[in-house]
């Protein structure tokens, strides 16, 4: 995790955590030797942030969040356990993990519709306590209006950003040539991304799953949020169609240079699409061996990126994912906090 960028103070804190983390998953190492590396690693990163003077802070920086829900039983139920995330630059990050490993209540920490319980969200700097337009967000469902043509879907966003709806009705010609004709041309522009230009003048109803998901993905580029979070978002597509729209978001994120947070728990799609994968896992343990509570982020690595048309057939791809599917998602192999190794983190 660089801290590099961050300020002095909060660089003591995070060299102080950084040799926490240290001590946790470094167990060969001593404890003092360890704490007394991080020290002189922290005095260095200080003089090189004092000479900064403008830091970039982190796209987004989760610092040792924990979640957990009330049970209507009575007690809580913890759901995320210690998480710690750190992308410094935009950049493709999948999350996955076994299902009801609390991937989604990760993601709406993120969007900020939740606040975590303990440990703290940023975005580009700032805390993040409730969802702006910086975030935008897919889901599984695509969320169009029915009522709405493809293209004044594609526009809606930024039609309610621009003006009230009052100033646009009363000066309606003047609206019409200053906001409308670009919304609408950049709206096809960003139709043409997802490949879905002709359709422009249709109802949502006349599209099929996939082409009503393209719209929902054009609709909230078109925004130009600063990370783009996506949850399951082609979970309802036959296989064939959800191949297609893999492509058509790996060419969005290199064409629009976005940050993308995409949660799945299709460890195939997610090493596919993502530069860098996430893995949350309920199956861990604690150092004495018992069954760890929550999920915990038990593998940060960077995906393999082969040249071949067929990536997914790749020896690399299909190493990673033997890998990711014996550590993460197997009940009966669960690793010691004291073994964990996130030192690699990208
Ligand atoms: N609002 C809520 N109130 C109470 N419990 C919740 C709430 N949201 C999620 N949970 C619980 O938290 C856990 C994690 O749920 P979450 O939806 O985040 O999992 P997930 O990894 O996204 O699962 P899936 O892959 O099936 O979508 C589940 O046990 C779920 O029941
Ligand atoms: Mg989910």
């Amino acid at each position: 995790m660089a801290a590099s960028d961050d300020g002095p103070q909060s660089l003591t804190d995070k060299a102080a955590r950084a040799a926490r983390d240290t001590a946790r998953r470094a167990p060969g190492i001593p404890l003092d030797r360890q704490l007394s590396d991080e020290a002189s690693e922290a005095s260095a990163l200080k003089v090189s942030a004092a000479e900064d003077e403008a830091p970039t802070p982190h796209v987004l920086e989760c610092d040792h969040i924990v979640h957990r829900y009330a049970k209507p039983s009575g007690g809580h139920q913890l759901v995320i356990n210690d998480v710690s995330i750190c992308v410094p630059t935009p950049d493709f990050v999948s999350v996955v993990g076994p299902s009801g490993c609390g991937k989604s209540t990760l993601l709406r920490l993120v969007l900020g519709s939740e606040t975590p319980w303990h440990g703290s969200v940023c975005a580009d700097g700032r805390t993040v306590d409730h969802p702006d337009r910086s975030r935008g967000i897919v889901f599984q469902r695509y969320s169009l209006f029915p009522h709405l043509t493809v293209l004044e879907n594609v526009i809606f966003g930024l039609e309610l950003d621009g003006t009230w709806l009052l100033q646009r009705w009363l000066t309606w010609p003047w609206y019409r040539r200053t906001h409308q004709r670009p919304y609408l041309e950049m709206g096809m522009e960003y139709l043409n991304t997802v490949g879905l230009a002709e359709h422009a003048g249709k109802y949502p109803q006349q599209l099929s799953g996939g082409m009503q998901q393209r719209v929902a993905i054009a609709q909230a580029m078109i925004m130009k949020p600063r990370i783009l979070l996506m949850d399951e978002p082609f979970g309802a597509l036959d296989p064939g169609t959800r191949e297609a729209l893999q492509l058509t978001i790996v060419q969005a994120y290199e064409q629009h240079g976005l940050c993308i947070f995409f949660v799945t728990h299709d460890l195939e799609e997610a090493i596919f699409v993502g530069n860098r994968l996430l893995v949350l896992s309920p199956f861990w343990s604690e150092d004495d061996g018992s069954p760890g509570n929550g999920a915990k982020l038990v593998m940060d690595v960077r995906c393999p990126k082969s040249a071949t048309v067929d990536r997914k057939a790749a020896p690399e791809f299909q190493e990673l994912l033997a890998h990711v599917r014996h550590q993460g998602f197997d009940p009966a192999q669960r690793q010691r906090i004291c073994d964990f190794d996130l030192s690699a983190a990208p």
